[in-house]
This record gives C-alpha cells, structure tokens and sequence, in this order.
C-alpha cells in the first residue's frame, strides 16, 4: 500500500510550481489575465454541485472554476493530482470530495484523508488557499458545540467520522508547522435539492416518502444543526476573499436555529397527507434490534440471490436518538456574519418536495403523488411555524393559490 503523501516529494512539488510556470498555456493564461481559476475536487456532489452552479451562473467572469470529475482526477491516485496541477496551475483548492460514507477503511482513508492532505500539501508548494469541506461527524453529541469541540481520534470510530476527523487534524498541524492557507467548513444535516444519489436527510425523506417508516426512530425533542447547500457558496467565495480573517480557522457553517428531528418528519408527513410513520416513538434498544433484525434478513435473501442493501444512513440510528446542535456564534461573530438566517429546513421544505417528488416520480423510484399534495393550499404547518414562508408562496405562485376574482371586473 502506497501513499504518495507529497511531503515525501516536496521537491518534486517545487519542480511542479517551475513546470506549471514555464510549460503550460494555461497557466500563462492564468497569469496574463486578472480571471481566478480554483480547483474544486467533488463538482457532481451535492454540495460541489451547488459550488459550481454558484460560481458559474452567479460570480460571472472574475473566477473560472475546474470541477474534473473522478474518472478524469482521482483522489485516490496521487499522480493524477499532480498531473491535473501541471496542467492548470489554481489559484485555489476547494475540497468537497467524499468516498461513499459505508466505504471500507482502504477507500475511506485514501479519499477521506490522504487525498485531502496532498491537495492540502499541493496548496503549500502553490502557495494559494485550500478550503475543506468537513463534517459535524467530526463532533460530540451535545448542544451549543463550539468549533474546538472535536471528537477524540480513536479505532472504534467509523471510517467516516474517523477519517474525516484525521483530515481535520492533519490540517490543523499543518496550518500551524508549515503555514498551509486553509478554512475548514463544517457542515451538520444538509438539505437542499440535487441530492441525485439521496443521502443523508435526503435519505430519510425519501424513506417517508416511500412510507418505508412505520413508526418514530428518534424521541422527542431530539434537535439537530441543519446546513443549506444554497447558502454554503457565497460565504466561500466571501472567505477566499479575506483570507487574512478567514485562513487557519475552522467554522461551523449553520443555520442559526436547530430542528426538532420528530417535527421535521411530521412536517413532511402532514405535507404529504400520509398515514406514516405512526407518532409512536421506537425506544432506541428497540430500534437497534429492529436493525439487527434487518441485517440478518437481508444476509438472508442474499442466499437466494435477492439483492438488498441496508440503508448506509442506518449507521447513524445512535444519532437520531440524541441531539447534537453546533454553534454557529463564531460564523455570526466573522464579518461576513450570519447571513439569510430566515431559510431554515422548514421553510425550504416545500420547494424540496416539489422538487424530489417530481424526480422520485419521473425515476420512477415512488409511486406518483397527487400534485395538491404538495401545493401550498395543505400549508397549515407552515402558518404556524413558517409564516413567511407562506407568505413568499402567496407572493410568487399567487394564481395558483388565490381564487381568481378577474370576472368580478366585467
Ligand atoms: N451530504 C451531507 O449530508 C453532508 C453532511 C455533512 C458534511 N458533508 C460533507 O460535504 C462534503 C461533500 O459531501 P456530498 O454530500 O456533496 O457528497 P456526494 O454527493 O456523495 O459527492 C461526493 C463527491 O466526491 C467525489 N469523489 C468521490 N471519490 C472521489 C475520488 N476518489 N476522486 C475524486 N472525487 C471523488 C464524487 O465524484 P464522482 O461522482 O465523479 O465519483 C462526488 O462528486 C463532504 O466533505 C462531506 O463530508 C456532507
């Protein structure tokens, strides 16, 4: 097993920097016009996607992003990194790459974390600045966690967690040994639309909709930190323009207010007009039983050739049990502050089922729900706990939620 780790081949990166100069167009390109060019690793991600589509369709011409994808630059092959860096020499790094959160040990720590430390080595020999997208998988359950709350590194974590953690850990040291120019950005439960492989709360959703949860896994008032894919891009933008504030510090990208886990999901169920799940609250030991159960069942139907895989989110059953809130003081304390802290998972809920409704639906992955499921006419929810939401819906969508009182003219 060989990790290229280019602190192994520091010299050869001091090489590459004189390569990139003398050798290639485009970064004659690069230096000729005032255009910034930044090499985003994870572009067809969820929140590389939202990265992209900020960049090109809302910042114009002043930054060109590159977003290879992993067939043309794989983390996990060191040359090829280098090869990619030859070519177009970047004026930044953003890192929103991720190996499949059930990836085993091997793929997880290449990907996970000594890929996101040669990107970060790179960054030093390049001297530009390496954002890096992490994770509250990185922290304690608790409420009000500050930045420098992080788990300690030990075997028995998954390989998610722990390899994101070490990647946090790594760059830390190397902000402070060898004055790397980096921001870790820590996201919690993300939400947004363009979730095309549906992870994450994308996953639960999707298993609401699919009225695959008989009952409540979580107890009740049981709260988590919640991140915009939608709000994450400018505030990057905004920090590799104030690197000075920004660089060597880590941040808790949130949004300010917490969510109840069992008020989102009833929220989506009163939405949906469903049955399920029941407001009958599954005791954890219960739960972990049910999923020992499941487990075994499909081990099962794998003898006789039936395909069945566990959902990979079922690794975080301990989490829907206890709440864990991060806090985002230190975001609203930073000059760029805390910013659209009305759009809240709650508020965004209708567009995103809309959305993935429509998208289940056309992949034919639901059965096709009656569009007036998800028309603001059912938003009583919403009134209570999200009048402006309903009130932007009135103001945008009017004829479609407003009697029509024209005739009265005539
Ligand atoms: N989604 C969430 O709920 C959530 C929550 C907290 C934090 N985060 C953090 O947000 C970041 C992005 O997550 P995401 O949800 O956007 O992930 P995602 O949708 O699963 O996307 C992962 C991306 O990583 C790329 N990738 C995987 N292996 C690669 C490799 N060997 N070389 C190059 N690229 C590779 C994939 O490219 P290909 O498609 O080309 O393979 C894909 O673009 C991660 O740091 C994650 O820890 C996410």
């Amino acid at each position: 097993m060989e990790f290229d780790l280019f602190s192994v081949c520091s010299d050869d990166f001091s090489h590459l920097s004189l390569v990139c100069i003398i050798n290639t167009d485009q970064s004659m390109q690069n230096q000729n016009s005032t255009k910034k060019v930044g090499l985003l690793l994870g572009g067809s991600g969820l929140i590389g996607g939202a990265i992209t589509h900020y960049f090109k369709t809302r910042v114009g011409q002043e930054i060109e992003i590159l977003a290879p994808n992993s067939k043309k630059l794989s983390l996990r092959v060191p040359h090829d990194i280098k090869q990619y860096l030859k070519k177009r020499k970047p004026d930044f790094i953003i890192n929103a790459a991720i190996a499949s959160i059930d990836s085993g040990p091997l793929i997880a720590m290449e990907t996970n974390y000594i890929a996101a430390i040669n990107l970060a080595k790179a960054a030093i020999h390049l001297k530009i600045p390496y954002i890096h997208i992490s994770s509250s998988a990185t922290m304690p359950p608790g409420t009000n966690l500050v930045e420098d709350q992080l788990l300690p590194l030990h075997a028995g974590m998954s390989n998610y967690p722990k390899s994101k953690l070490m990647a946090e850990l790594t760059l830390k040291y190397l902000g402070e040994s060898e004055g790397l120019d980096y921001t870790v950005i820590r996201l919690a439960v993300v939400y947004g639309k363009h979730d095309h492989k549906i992870q994450g709360f994308h996953r639960l959703f999707f298993s609401i909709v699919d009225q695959a949860v008989p009952f409540m896994l979580t107890k009740k008032g049981v709260s988590h930190s919640y991140s915009n894919t939608k709000k994450l891009p400018p505030f990057i933008h905004y920090i590799l323009e104030n690197r000075e504030e920004f660089s060597g510090q880590a941040y808790n990208f949130v949004d300010p207010e917490p969510a109840e886990l069992s008020k989102v999901i009833l929220t989506i169920k009163a939405y949906l007009q469903l049955s399920l799940p029941k407001e009958i609250y599954i005791p954890y030991p219960l739960a972990l039983l049910a999923k020992s159960w499941l487990k075994w069942i499909t081990r099962k139907l794998s003898i006789i050739s039936v395909e069945a895989r566990m959902p990979a989110e079922l690794m975080f059953l301990g989490n829907f049990y206890e709440s864990q809130t991060l806090s985002s003081e230190k975001l609203a304390a930073s000059s760029y502050g805390q910013v659209d802290s009305e759009t809240t998972v709650f508020t965004e809920l209708p567009q995103m089922i809309e959305y993935y409704l429509t998208r289940w639906g056309h992949l034919n992955l639901i059965e096709t729900y009656n569009e007036s499921f998800y028309l603001p006419k059912t938003y009583g929810n919403d009134f209570i706990s999200a009048p402006r939401s309903v009130v932007e819906l009135v103001q945008s969508k009017s004829e479609e939620i407003l009697t029509d009182f024209s005739d009265l003219d005539e």
